[in-house]
C-alpha cells in the first residue's frame, strides 16, 4: 500500500512540474516578444512637433512587438541628454535613436554607444561625427533653400527679411540658414538684415525679435525656421504693429489645430515648409538593422511648401489623416485590449491544458489504481482468507489442546476426589482401630504410621484439587477477622510435639498479645502448615524453626526461618515454580510452594524465599492490612453454622467423643437414618458406623433415596453430592420444599470442599455440611446433636401448641404449624374435629399429617388439638362470663363432665375452681 501510495506522490508531482513549465512557457513566450530594447534620447520632448514625432514612432513599433521603446527627454539641455544616453547604455538597449540638442557636445556619448558596438539612428539633428549608424530626417539645407526659392518668387526678388534661427549649434539651424541664403543669393535686392538666435523656442524668439523690429519699419518678412518660432513672430507682429502686412514663412508644416497648417490657412502666417518628423521611418531603419536587414544609412525626407495655393487641400488631407490617425489609436487600443484578452486567454488556456493533461493523467493513474487495487484486494482477500483458514485451524488445535488440558485436569480432578473416598476409608477404620486398640503397641504404631501416610496423601489430594480450583478461577477468598497471634499458635500447635521430641527450637516471635487481621482462615492455613512441614522436613534435629509475626505500614508479615539444609540460589529463584523439585535439597512434590504463593496473591500479598545452601531458609508472607484491597463479596460475615464441617485440619483427633444423649437406640424406638450414598463401601461404613445407634435405611442413588424419604418419613437423611439419578442438592431442595418432608434434618456428605459448594449446599436447605474424608466421631456428634436440637424443638412445640412458633424451623414448616394451628382453632367448637379433615385442609393425607406432625411436635395431632381445646377453655374461663357448660361448649366437648374430667388431668384443677381461683 505504501508503495502505491509513493506512486502517487510521484505522478502527481510529475504534474504539477509539468503544470509549472506551462505557466513558465506562457511567461517565456511573453517575454520573446521583448527581444529588442530600443533606447530614444529626444533632444526635447514638449512641443508638438516632438510629440508627433514620438506618436509616429510608437505607431511604427506597434507593428514590432517583440521590440521595447525606452523614452528620454533631455529637455532642451545638452548635458541631461548624454546623461540619459549612458543611463540607456547602461540599461543594455540593443540600439540608439538619438536625436542630439546640440551636435558638439552630444556627439562623444554617441560615439561611444556606436564604438561599443550599439547601433545608433541618428535622427533630425545630427552629430558633428561619422559614428552612426543610419541617419533619418528631413533635408534641412533643402528645406531653407526651398524656403528662400519661394520668399525670393513672393517678394519679387526685393525686399528685407529677418531669420530666427534654432540653436545655433544644432545641425538644422545651420543647415538650414545655408540653405536661405543659397536661394536668395542670386536676388541682390533681398536683404537678409538680421539672423536671430530664437533657440527653437517662442519665448527666446520673440524676445530677440521684439528688440529689433522697430529698426526695420519696411520689412516685408519674417522667416522663422519652426513653426513655434514662426507663431512667436506672429505674436509680435500683431503687439507692434498691427497695421503692417509683414510676412512670415515658417518650417515644420504641423497639422492639428495648433499647427503651423492651421495658421497658414488662418492666414496668420504667409507659408510653411515641410519638415517631417521621420519617427515612423527611424523605427522602420532601426528594425531592419536589429535583425539584420538590410538598410539605408543615410535617409532624407522630402520637403515642399505649403502656402493659401495648396493650404485647403493640405489641411484636408491632413484632418483627414488626423482622423484616420485617431480611429487607428482607437483601433490599436482595442487591438491592445484584445490582445491582453487574449494573452489572459492564452494563459488560462494553456492553464486549462494543463489542467486538462493533468485530469487526464490523475483519470488514467486512478484508473490504473483502480485495476491495481482491485487486483491487491485479490490478494489480499486470498492471504486473508488463508490466514483465517490458518487461524481456523489455529484455533481448532488450541481447542483440542484446552479439550486435552482440561481432560487432563478433569481426570486429576476426578482421581483426586477418587482417593478422597477410599482414604475416607483408610483413615475411619484406622481412627476405629485406634481408639479400640490403645494397649497394643506395635499394631498401634503400625496404625498411627498408615494413618500419617493416608493423612499425607490427603494433602496432597487437597493441595491437588486446590490448584485446580485455582487455576479455572473458581476459588475466591473468604476473609474473615481473626487474630493472627493465636490463629499462628494453633497453626504451631501439631508440630509441638514433634519439635520436642526432635529437640528442635521451635518458637513464635511476636511482640503482639493479638494482632487482628483480615485474612482467609483456610488458605493461610494451608500456607503456613506447607512452610512448616517444609522446615520441619529440612531441619536437622537440635535445630531451629522460629515464626516471626512483625507489622510494617501496611503490611503483616509472617516469617518462618530454619536454620536447616537451605537451598542453592538457583533453587530458591525457582522455589515457587510448578513441579519444580530443587537439585541437592528436594522440596517436597512441587505442589505445595506454589499452591502456597497462587493463596498468598488471592490476599493481594506475596511470599518470597530467602535462603542459603547449609545454612537456612526464611520464607517471608506479607498481606496487606485492613480490608480496603478486599472486595465486598471477599469478607464473610461470621456464621458459626458455615464452619462446622471445616476438614483440611489434619485429623489428628483421636480422643473418645463426647458422650452421644441417645445412647444406643438401635432398637424400634431408635432415630431413623435414611443414607444415600452410591460407594458401596462408604455405605457399608456408614452403615457400621451407624447400625448400633440409630435405625439405618439405605439408598444407592439420588431417585430411590428421594422415593424412599417419601415413603419412610426418616427422622434424618445423611446424603452424598455427587450421585447417579439425581444429585444430593436436588434432594436436599426438593425434600425442604416439599411439606410432608420439609422438617425432616438433611446431612449433606461430600467429596466437595470448596465454601462456596458449602453455602451451595447450606442455600439448598441442608442442615449441616460435612466433607469427606470426615470423623466417625464427628459424624456421629452432628447426627446425634441434629436429632437433639429436633427433640428440643418438639418438646418446645408441645408445650405451646397454640403460641407463635419458634424461629429456627424452615420457612415451610413455620408455615406448616401457622396453618394447622389456625385450622384446629377455626374448628376448635367441633367435637368430630378430625385428623383427616385438618389433612385435607392442609394438602395431606392423614398418615403423612400424623407423621409430620409427629416428626415436629413429638405428639399425635389428637393431642394437639386437645391441648389447644384446653388452652382455649383456659382463656374463655379466664375473661369471659361464661359458663361451665358454654365454655365446654365452645372449645368442642360433647360433655361438661368430659371436659372437666380432661382439664383436671392436665391442669390437676376443676374448671369450676380454676375460675374462681382467677376471680
Ligand atoms: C522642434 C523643432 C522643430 C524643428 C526641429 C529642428 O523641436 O524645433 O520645430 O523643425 O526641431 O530640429
Amino acid at each position: 500500500m505504501m508503495d502505491m501510495r509513493k506512486f502517487y506522490y510521484r505522478q502527481i508531482e510529475k504534474i504539477l512540474s509539468v503544470l509549472w513549465m506551462v505557466v513558465l512557457l506562457c511567461g517565456c513566450s511573453q517575454n520573446n516578444k521583448e527581444r529588442y530594447t530600443i533606447g530614444f534620447s529626444q533632444c526635447t520632448g514638449d512641443d508638438e512637433w516632438r510629440k508627433a514625432m514620438l506618436d509616429d514612432m510608437k505607431r511604427e513599433l506597434a507593428f514590432y512587438s517583440d521590440t521595447r521603446l525606452i523614452f528620454k527627454d533631455a529637455n532642451a539641455n545638452s548635458n541631461t541628454q548624454i546623461k540619459q544616453i549612458r543611463e540607456l547604455l547602461n540599461n543594455g538597449i540593443d540600439l540608439l535613436i538619438v536625436s542630439p540638442n546640440e551636435a558638439e557636445p552630444v556627439t562623444p556619448v554617441i560615439e561611444e554607444a556606436f564604438k561599443k558596438g550599439i547601433p545608433v539612428v541618428v535622427v533630425d539633428r545630427r552629430t558633428s561625427s561619422s559614428y552612426y549608424t543610419a541617419y533619418v530626417g528631413g533635408d534641412n539645407y533643402q528645406v531653407g533653400k526651398a524656403a528662400g526659392q519661394y520668399i525670393a518668387a513672393l517678394l519679387n526678388k526685393k525686399g528685407k527679411i529677418i531669420e530666427i534661427t534654432g540653436l545655433p549649434k544644432s545641425s538644422p539651424a545651420n543647415d538650414r540658414h545655408r540653405g536661405l541664403k543659397e536661394a536668395i543669393k542670386p536676388y541682390p535686392e533681398i536683404t537678409l538684415v538680421e539672423t536671430l538666435n530664437g533657440e527653437w523656442e517662442k519665448k527666446q524668439a520673440k524676445e530677440q525679435l521684439s528688440k529689433v523690429i522697430h529698426l526695420y519699419p519696411d520689412l516685408d518678412l519674417i522667416f522663422a525656421q519652426n513653426e513655434v518660432m514662426a507663431q512667436g513672430a506672429h505674436e509680435v507682429c500683431m503687439q507692434q504693429f498691427p497695421g503692417r502686412q509683414i510676412k512670415i514663412v515658417g518650417v515644420d508644416g504641423l497639422p492639428g489645430a495648433f499647427g503651423d497648417i492651421q495658421m497658414v490657412y488662418d492666414k496668420l502666417i504667409t507659408a510653411t515648409a515641410l519638415y517631417p518628423t521621420g519617427g515612423e521611418e527611424a523605427v522602420r531603419v532601426a528594425m531592419n538593422i536589429l535583425r539584420k536587414q538590410p538598410f539605408q544609412r543615410e535617409n532624407l525626407l522630402q520637403t515642399a511648401i505649403i502656402d493659401s495655393s495648396n493650404v485647403r487641400m493640405i489641411k484636408m488631407q491632413t484632418d483627414k489623416l488626423l482622423e484616420q490617425q485617431k480611429d487607428i489609436e482607437r483601433q490599436q487600443s482595442r487591438i491592445d485590449e484584445q490582445l491582453r484578452i487574449y494573452k489572459t486567454q492564452k494563459v488560462l488556456l494553456y492553464l486549462m491544458t494543463g489542467l486538462l493533461v493533468a485530469a487526464i493523467i490523475l483519470g488514467s493513474i486512478a484508473l490504473y489504481s483502480l485495476v491495481e487495487n482491485k487486483k491487491i484486494n485479490k490478494e489480499l482477500k486470498a492471504q486473508s482468507d488463508e490466514i483465517l483458514r490458518q487461524r481456523n485451524q489455529i484455533q481448532e488445535i488450541a481447542e483440542k489442546a484446552q479439550e486435552a488440558t482440561e481432560s487432563k485436569f478433569r481426570f486429576f480432578t476426578n482421581i483426586s476426589h477418587e482417593f478422597r473416598t477410599p482414604l475416607t476409608l483408610i483413615i475411619g477404620p484406622v481412627e476405629d482401630l485406634l481408639n479400640q486398640r490403645k494397649d497394643e503397641n506395635q499394631v498401634r504404631k503400625n496404625l498411627v504410621l498408615i494413618q500419617r501416610n493416608a493423612q499425607r496423601l490427603l494433602r496432597l489430594v487437597n493441595q491437588l484439587m486446590d490448584f485446580r480450583k485455582v487455576e479455572s478461577g473458581k476459588i475466591r477468598i473468604q476473609a474473615r477477622l481473626i487474630d493472627l497471634n493465636s490463629f499462628l499458635k494453633d497453626i504451631m500447635e501439631p508440630f509441638e510435639f514433634t519439635a520436642k521430641r526432635r529437640k528442635i527450637d521451635f518458637r513464635l516471635i511476636s511482640r503482639f498479645s493479638a494482632l487482628e487481621v483480615w485474612f482467609d482462615e483456610d488458605m493461610l492455613d494451608k500456607v503456613l502448615f506447607n512452610l512448616l512441614s517444609n522446615a520441619f522436613k529440612y531441619t536437622e534435629d537440635h535445630g531451629r524453626i522460629y515464626l516471626f509475626l512483625e507489622q510494617t505500614p501496611g503490611f503483616v508479615l509472617i516469617k518462618v526461618e530454619d536454620n536447616g539444609s537451605g537451598m542453592s540460589e538457583s533453587d530458591a529463584l525457582r522455589a515457587f515454580e510448578m513441579f519444580y523439585q530443587g537439585g541437592n535439597a528436594v522440596r517436597g512434590t512441587g505442589l505445595g510452594l506454589p499452591l502456597s504463593r497462587e493463596l498468598v496473591e488471592l490476599h493481594q500479598g506475596t511470599i518470597d524465599v530467602k535462603s542459603k545452601l547449609n545454612e537456612g531458609t526464611i520464607f517471608t508472607v506479607s498481606i496487606p492490612s485492613g480490608k480496603d484491597h478486599l472486595n465486598p463479596e471477599d469478607i464473610v460475615i461470621e456464621d458459626r453454622g458455615l464452619r462446622l464441617g471445616h476438614i483440611n485440619k489434619p485429623i489428628i483427633d483421636t480422643e473418645d467423643s463426647a458422650g452421644v444423649s441417645f445412647g444406643n437406640l438401635a432398637g424400634a424406638e431408635a432415630p431413623s437414618v435414611l443414607i444415600i450414598e452410591d460407594d458401596d463401601d462408604l455405605r457399608g461404613f456408614l452403615y457400621e458406623l451407624l447400625k448400633g445407634k440409630f435405625q439405618i435405611i439405605m439408598a444407592s442413588d439420588g431417585r430411590s433415596g428421594l422415593e424412599k424419604c417419601f415413603d419412610t418419613a426418616p427422622d434424618l437423611v445423611v446424603c452424598d453430592i455427587m450421585l447417579p439419578e439425581m444429585d444430593g442438592l436436588k434432594i436436599t431442595s426438593t425434600l425442604k420444599g416439599d411439606l410432608r418432608t420439609s422438617h425432616i434434618p438433611v446431612m449433606l456428605l461430600t467429596a466437595k470442599n470448596s465454601v462456596e459448594q458449602q453455602v451451595e449446599g447450606m442455600h439448598t436447605g441442608a442442615d449441616l455440611y460435612l466433607t469427606k474424608p470426615f470423623s466417625s466421631q464427628l459424624l456421629i456428634e452432628s447426627i446425634s446433636s441434629l436429632l437433639i436440637n429436633r427433640k428440643i424443638l418438639r418438646s418446645w412445640n408441645v408445650s405451646n401448641a397454640s403460641s407463635e412458633t419458634p424461629g429456627n424451623l424452615s420457612r415451610l414448616d413455620k408455615k406448616f404449624l401457622n396453618d394447622l394451628k389456625a385450622a384446629i382453632l377455626s374448628g376448635i367448637s367441633d367435637p368430630d374435629l378430625s385428623v383427616e379433615a385438618l389433612g385435607r385442609e392442609l394438602g395431606l393425607s392423614r398418615v403423612q399429617l400424623f407423621r409430620k406432625a409427629k416428626a415436629l411436635l413429638g405428639c399425635g395431632i389428637n393431642d394437639m388439638i386437645l391441648n389447644m381445646r384446653l388452652e382455649k377453655a383456659c382463656v374463655l374461663l379466664n375473661d369471659s362470663e361464661l359458663s361451665i357448660a358454654e365454655v365446654a361448649d365452645r372449645v368442642g366437648f360433647a360433655t361438661q363432665s368430659y371436659f372437666s374430667t380432661v382439664f383436671k388431668a392436665k391442669y390437676g384443677t376443676s374448671p369450676k375452681d380454676f375460675k374462681g381461683s382467677v376471680r
